[in-house]
């Protein structure tokens, strides 16, 4: 999709299609009568005006939320007004979401269109309302055709953003479209790795394709650990969860590095859990809940998509990003319940589910992060199933060790509209943990509190008091359609904008 910012607009950049707000208003009625809606349009020209008042079934538009209204004007451009509703009712999210909706209708009926963006600017905030609006459009833009034999292509080619805004706020705006962009492409490179399919995306490839993916970016080094390398590092609970697979497990290390840094720098690592699939091993899942284990790598694509944008943004802080890649699969040599395994940091584990694999990747992945000695660490996986008990399928969990950094990510997670809760990490949730014959066990002595006891598992994997936030994404990280810049089906996305968002702000 092409966006181009046409400033001090006074005519519409398209004889084609026009799109314009409107927005609602409830007039008051005085004695008996009954309050009624009236259209407010007072941002519209004198010609848009005019015609749309002189059509007499315009009465009946009044610009309530999500209503449209198509008219001609003399010479032939085709007017669409779009019904905001209420001005102040309509929040930077409500904006996301209708942006996704005009895309939506348009999407195959148009090639182009003219959007007058001064009737979409909530709060006289400008920058705010239009990085909204091209998130909207942008996210929605996506689909994951590429396993059809035919691929239709999308008609809509072209927004032209029509502002009466001076040509001096020219580079701010443009910036912000820019960003906004290299944000939403990231997305969609990650919902693309979460939808592949098992068979194809293999640890291996997977680890090929980010590669591939990050090549050239200016200040990003990258290296790939393999099974011999994890055998070096001791990783032994990682390449526990491996022993069943007929593909190598890979640790992908990358390193973003500002051009300028100095010792005020920051240095945070990201986390993820990218299991390409989890069969659950030999505590093998139900069928049922087995469909879809593909989606077990989201946290591993959140936080590479995050990484890959503050790169490509070149945002002055350092980012480490480990990716943790296997599958939980079962064959001759895969590990049995009742295993006692030991983590690159020297605890024993005594693995009594198999399917409880993320945190035992997890566990030897932050262990290779401390040793880096950043000043963060965020993790992001899909851990457990508890997590949409406990929150429902919309809300990601956080965890962790440190109020602070909680308290900054939630504050971010605020920022950008995305559901986030904090889970307590009690000691009784550290002592359910504990194994009789080995320090630690994977799995808690119940399944309540699972994502907690999840959490206070990795936590005995952090070391020096390195700030730690865990972030469970089992539930928000698949299908969001509630949000109508998410598909219906398939990876959402979210929080990769709360990442960027507090990697911006650290
Ligand atoms: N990948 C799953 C968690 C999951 C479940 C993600 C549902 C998305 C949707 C994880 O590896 C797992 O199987 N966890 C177990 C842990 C249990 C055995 C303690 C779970 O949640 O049931
Ligand atoms: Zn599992
Ligand atoms: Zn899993």
């Amino acid at each position: 999709m092409k966006y181009t910012l046409n400033l001090g607009a006074k005519e519409f950049s398209s004889d084609s299609l026009v799109l314009v707000s409107a927005f609602e208003k409830t007039v008051e009625a005085k004695g008996k009568a009954k309050a009624s809606k009236a259209i407010v349009n007072a941002h519209w020209s004198k010609e848009l005006k005019s015609t749309f008042e002189a059509i007499n079934s315009a009465k009946d538009f009044t610009g309530s939320l999500g209503d449209t209204f198509l008219f001609h004007l003399a010479n032939g451009t085709t007017v669409l007004v779009y019904g905001l509703g209420t001005k102040t009712k309509l929040t930077f999210e409500g904006l996301r979401n209708q942006a996704a909706k005009i895309f939506k209708m348009l999407a195959t009926k148009h090639s182009e269109v003219a959007l007058q963006l001064d009737g979409f600017v909530l709060k006289g905030k400008a920058e705010e309302s239009l990085n909204a609006l091209v998130e909207g459009i942008a996210l929605a833009d996506y689909k994951f055709d590429r396993h059809f034999s035919k691929q239709t292509k999308t008609k809509l080619t072209e927004v032209i953003l029509d502002s009466s805004e001076k040509k001096t706020k020219a580079k701010k705006l443009q910036a912000v479209i820019d960003d906004t962009l290299v944000v939403t492409e990231s997305i969609n490179v990650s919902r693309d790795f979460v939808n592949e399919a098992p068979n194809i995306q293999r640890s291996t490839v997977y680890a090929k394709e980010v590669l591939k993916d990050i090549k050239g970016t200016k200040g990003v080094k990258a290296k790939v650990l393999g099974k011999a390398e994890l055998k070096k590092e001791k990783m032994g609970l990682f390449l526990s969860v491996n022993d069943g697979s007929a593909y190598e497990p890979q640790l992908v290390h990358l390193t973003y590095t500002p051009s300028k840094v100095t010792k005020n720098t920051k240095h945070i690592a990201l986390v993820g859990k990218g299991l390409v699939f989890d069969t659950g091993g030999y505590s093998l899942k139900p069928g049922g809940s087995m469909v879809n284990m593909k989606f077990d790598m989201a946290g591993s694509a959140t936080v590479y998509a995050a990484f890959r944008a503050v790169a490509k943004l070149g945002l002055n802080v350092k980012v480490t990003c480990i990716l943790g890649m296997t599958d939980n699969a079962v064959n001759e040599h895969a590990t049995m319940p009742d295993a006692i395994v030991k983590g690159r940091n020297g605890l024993s584990v005594e693995i009594l589910n198999t399917d409880a694999e993320g945190r035992l990747v997890l566990a030897d992945c932050l262990d290779y992060a401390c040793d880096l000695k950043p000043d963060a660490i965020i993790d992001s996986a899909t851990l457990t199933g508890a997590v949409l008990v406990s929150l429902g399928t919309e809300v990601c969990g956080i965890m962790g060790n440190n109020q602070k950094l909680t308290s900054k990510i939630l504050k971010s997670a605020k920022n950008t509209d995305e559901y986030m809760w904090e889970l307590p990490i009690i000691e009784e949730f550290h002592n359910d943990m504990k194994s009789p014959i080995a320090d630690l066990k994977n799995i808690g002595g119940s399944r309540f509190g699972g994502s907690s006891k999840a959490a206070a598992f990795l936590s005995k994997f952090v070391k020096n008091d390195i700030p730690w936030a865990h972030l469970d994404i089992a539930g928000i990280g698949d299908s969001q359609g509630h949000k109508a810049y998410c598909p219906s089906k398939g990876a959402s996305g979210l929080i990769v904008r709360t990442l960027v968002d507090f990697l911006k702000n650290s």
